[in-house]
């Protein structure tokens, strides 16, 4: 016969607290700026997609990769006007910010130099890399993010190809102060097997600070919203210390 307390502790346990995501901190949902959203149509279908999987504020992060995508501050905060019009007039009532997704470029060296740079929250620097070849002077670079003044958020670390064989590099970077933004459909294998894996032995070491959609385009919302209901995610959340929610 089950026990009273058994059962009350059966209750108790399946009302523990599910972790919920309200803030993302990275998207390619500004219409025709880089590779993610094509058209405006396109933005207020996937915002409306977040919305109705519970997020409150989105901090939208275009890519600025000067070989590909020549993007500038002001081209991101035009748009961004542009978006949160579309949304007024959709009736879709959520927070949008928007930042930048920089690629470790001579061109972001400039930028950094002159400090032109779209933060988020605290002054939070997201930043990504080659993923097949590491950048010769990576550290000094993280160090003159810091020296700047911001603090360097590693877009998605776990699909560094280059970073995959030796955990050391990991480990280092956040001896650096690099804070981990790992993408959520990384754990649902978006990208391939051993991404996954990566992503999740990140997580397991308790090495993750912030978590990102990365979302380019409609079909992804949906995995997305597969991956905010699993128990990978809550496992997640028991063994970091998640800081997307400090941004709202
Ligand atoms: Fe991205």
């Amino acid at each position: 016969m089950t026990s009273f307390f058994a059962r009350l502790l059966g209750k108790a346990t399946s009302r523990k607290k599910q972790h919920t995501l309200s803030v993302d901190i990275h998207s390619h949902l500004l219409p025709g700026v880089d590779d993610g959203s094509k058209t405006m149509y396109e933005s207020v279908k996937m915002i409306k997609a977040y919305k109705a999987m519970g997020y409150k504020k989105l901090i939208t992060t275009p890519h600025i990769m000067w070989h590909r995508y020549k993007n500038s501050s002001e081209i991101i905060l035009e748009k961004l006007e542009y978006l949160k019009d579309a949304l007024a007039d959709h009736e879709v009532d959520i927070e949008v910010e928007a930042a930048s997704e920089y690629f470790l470029d001579e061109h972001f060296a400039k930028l950094l130099a002159n400090k032109e740079i779209l933060t988020f929250g605290d002054n939070y620097l997201l930043f990504e890399m080659s993923y097949t070849r590491a950048p010769k002077d990576l550290r000094e670079i993280v160090f003159d993010i810091e020296m700047a003044g911001y603090r360097p958020v590693l877009a998605h670390p776990e699909r560094y190809i280059f970073m995959h064989d030796d955990f050391k590099e990991y480990e280092e970077l956040k001896e650096l102060g690099v804070f981990f933004q790992l993408n959520l459909n990384s754990l649902a294998g978006q990208y391939s097997k051993r991404v996954q894996k990566i992503a999740l032995e990140l997580a397991n070491r308790g090495m993750v600070d912030f978590l990102g959609s990365d979302v380019h385009k409609l079909s992804q919302t949906e995995t997305l919203q597969r991956v905010l209901a699993s128990d990978t995610l809550q496992q997640v959340f028991a063994k970091n210390t998640i800081l997307n929610d400090t941004l709202l």
